[in-house]
């Protein structure tokens, strides 16, 4: 039998919809224990996670996760010591998988923002999308790439996802945590 995978995104976001401040760093308007034990959690039981190489340097893999890092420095797939290297223009996503997470089981995407534009493309499973209510962060990265004209709402919803009803991962600072769910599973 085939495995089966699901690809799940997690990202927190300020009002204007920015992961990262206008330096490229996440700014601590956006750093919530509450969040980061539901992230945390959702990473320890993955098969893998998949990041772009800034995230991957700004947060060194204490845990030993297995990870898949995207940069245009390789060329196709290579494993090295600290993980799976991967440029999607060099090779497969499906044969990704086959070789980094032959298992099956459940694909962490927490980004940054190229990431989550292509997994937009290649389809999630769920997206979970935390929001620090009350925050503006100036010139910042956004979630995906053309949020200067749309929210993450519509885009999840013109990519076919639907949304859960909101919830509080920690209501006195005003974390709110949407789950989103594709047709992907
Ligand atoms: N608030 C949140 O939920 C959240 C989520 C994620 C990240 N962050 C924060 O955001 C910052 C990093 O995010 P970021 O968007 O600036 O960078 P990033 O996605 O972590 O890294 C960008 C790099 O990844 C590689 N990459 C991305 N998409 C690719 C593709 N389709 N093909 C090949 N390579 C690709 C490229 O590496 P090369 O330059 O090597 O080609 C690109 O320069 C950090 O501060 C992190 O903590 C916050």
């Amino acid at each position: 039998m085939t495995p089966t995978h699901t690809i799940d995104g997690y990202a927190i976001v300020s009002d204007n919809h920015c992961i990262a401040d206008a330096d490229g760093n996440m700014p601590e308007c956006l750093k919530n224990e509450a969040d980061w034990a539901y992230f945390q959690a959702a990473l320890d039981a993955a098969t893998l996670t998949v990041i772009g190489r800034k995230g991957h340097a700004a947060n060194p893999n204490h845990k030993n996760r297995r990870r898949l890092i995207l940069s245009r420095s390789v060329k196709a797939l290579e494993h090295r010591a600290d993980g799976w290297w991967w440029n999607p223009a060099g090779h497969d996503w499906a044969d990704v998988l086959r070789q980094v997470a032959p298992e099956g089981g459940a694909i962490a995407v927490p980004g940054g923002r190229d990431v989550f534009d292509l997994f937009l493309q290649l389809g999630y499973s769920s997206f979970h999308l935390a929001r620090a209510q009350g925050t503006h962060v100036p010139d910042g990265t956004k979630l995906f790439s053309n949020l200067e004209v749309t929210t993450p709402e519509q885009m999840l919803v013109s990519h076919g996802l639907q949304q859960e009803p909101t919830g509080w991962l920690d209501k006195a600072e005003r974390i709110s945590m949407t789950i989103w769910r594709g047709n992907r599973r």
